[in-house]
């Protein structure tokens, strides 16, 4: 049965980023109710919205602007090299080539149907596809089941329909092929009351138990598992086909199961309990807010990201307590946040003179920015950050 547990309230598409003749038209907006499916134990968003509104050309998210996730697919690269030395390999969501780009050219395929962050890729030479994945583009890619190694960072979450991603995967991998995928994990974002975890596109936000539900149907299995800090607590899943015995299954495995189970991701009342939280979350952020407003304190943002928008629209807070938002993203500066309507302006570093507090909307980058903004701090700037708790730092 698929059960209710966190309203956050009508939201507008996380990443159309308005124009300036855009504001003042109506947006489209939707219903944002959080569900737990307590036969799987899949936990999403209960509206879909139709992919080509959310990917297309206008895109605007690009993983190599952050050092933290270059970094982290240059090391899963080199590991890939050391453990599987893969011959063939499939990227599905490929972005702007942060994980493309450690690989020799001849031996990878990058699958991203946003054509405008494909062509980057493209440019560069490196066979793209602007397509979605779907069986049909497995099998022209693949001959036989001979890719031997599939890799997807932050991208499954994105995609509906589950039965013809595993399945193309499934005509793509080879029999001893293996299968990576890597995105934000459930538990840290129960624990840690990350709400902003969830908006149209993050469909769902998986855990190993219902991951390993949902293999089961694809005669799929996880063997082995690492815990990233990326994204505000990532799990790393490395999986097989059931019948390959080339790879043992890990402890590493089962533990993390039992530890999931312990903190009963598996029962409907973590959920109803993680609902209140995110209340009262939301209420600490507004009275806040309206303090520094009422003490006259300067307030700007910082990462115009889609986490912000799910902030920012549930707690319904707009230009009123936060000016603008700093971001570095060429395809976000000069737009506006949808919904809350704030603009986003062009990064420069820090400056008591531009502000006293500023709420970090790219929290899962904290120690990057922290270390970027020093001077700031030292000048006596203070960020806000809502997450796990709400507070200045
Ligand atoms: P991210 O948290 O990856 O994504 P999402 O949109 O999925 O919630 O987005 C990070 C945003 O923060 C992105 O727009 C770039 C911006 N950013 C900066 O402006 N400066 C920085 O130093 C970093 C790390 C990110």
């Amino acid at each position: 049965m698929i059960k209710k547990f966190l309203n956050l309230g009508y939201q507008p598409l996380a990443n159309s980023y308005l124009r300036e003749k855009q504001i003042n038209k109506k947006e489209k907006k939707f219903k944002l109710e959080i569900v737990f499916n307590d036969k799987n134990f899949l936990v999403s968003i209960n509206k879909k919205i139709p992919t080509k509104e959310m990917f297309n050309s206008d895109y605007p998210y690009r993983s190599s602007l952050s050092k933290t996730m270059v970094k982290s697919f240059k090391n899963i690269s080199s590991t890939i090299k050391k453990k599987f030395n893969p011959k063939f390999i499939i990227e599905i969501g490929s972005n702007d080539g942060a994980f493309l780009f450690n690989f020799n050219k001849k031996n990878i395929i990058g699958i991203e149907p946003c054509k405008n962050v494909a062509t980057i890729t493209k440019q560069k030479k490196y066979k793209t596809i602007d397509k979605y994945w779907t069986k049909n583009l497995a099998r022209s890619l693949t001959k036989n089941n001979n890719c031997d190694l599939i890799y997807s960072a932050n991208t499954l979450s994105h995609i509906e329909n589950l039965k013809e991603t595993f399945g193309a995967i499934n005509l793509a991998l080879s029999k001893n092929g293996v299968l990576i995928l890597e995105g934000p994990a459930l538990l840290p974002c129960i624990k840690n009351n990350i709400y902003d975890q969830f908006y149209c596109e993050h469909i769902y936000v998986f855990s190993t138990i219902a991951l390993n539900e949902i293999l089961k149907n694809f005669n799929l299995e996880i063997f082995d598992l690492n815990i990233l800090n990326t994204h505000g607590g990532s799990t790393r899943y490395f999986i097989k086909k059931k019948y390959n015995k080339k790879y043992k299954i890990k402890k590493k495995v089962q533990k993390e199961i039992s530890k999931e189970k312990k903190f009963g991701l598996h029962k409907f009342e973590t959920y109803l309990s993680f609902s209140k939280r995110v209340n009262k979350s939301k209420e600490e952020l507004i009275n806040i807010l309206k303090k520094l407003r009422k003490d006259n304190k300067k307030i700007i943002g910082y990462g115009a990201t889609a986490k912000s928008c799910t902030v920012l629209n549930y707690c319904k807070i707009n230009d009123k307590y936060i000016r603008y938002f700093l971001d570095t993203t060429p395809d976000k500066i000069n737009k506006y946040l949808p919904g809350s309507k704030i603009k986003i302006k062009k990064y420069r570093k820090l400056s008591k003179k531009d502000a006293d507090v500023v709420f970090l909307g790219a929290w899962n980058f904290k120690k990057e920015i922290l270390k970027k903004e020093k001077k700031f701090k030292k000048a006596g700037g203070k960020f806000l950050i809502h997450v796990p708790k709400v507070k200045l730092i």
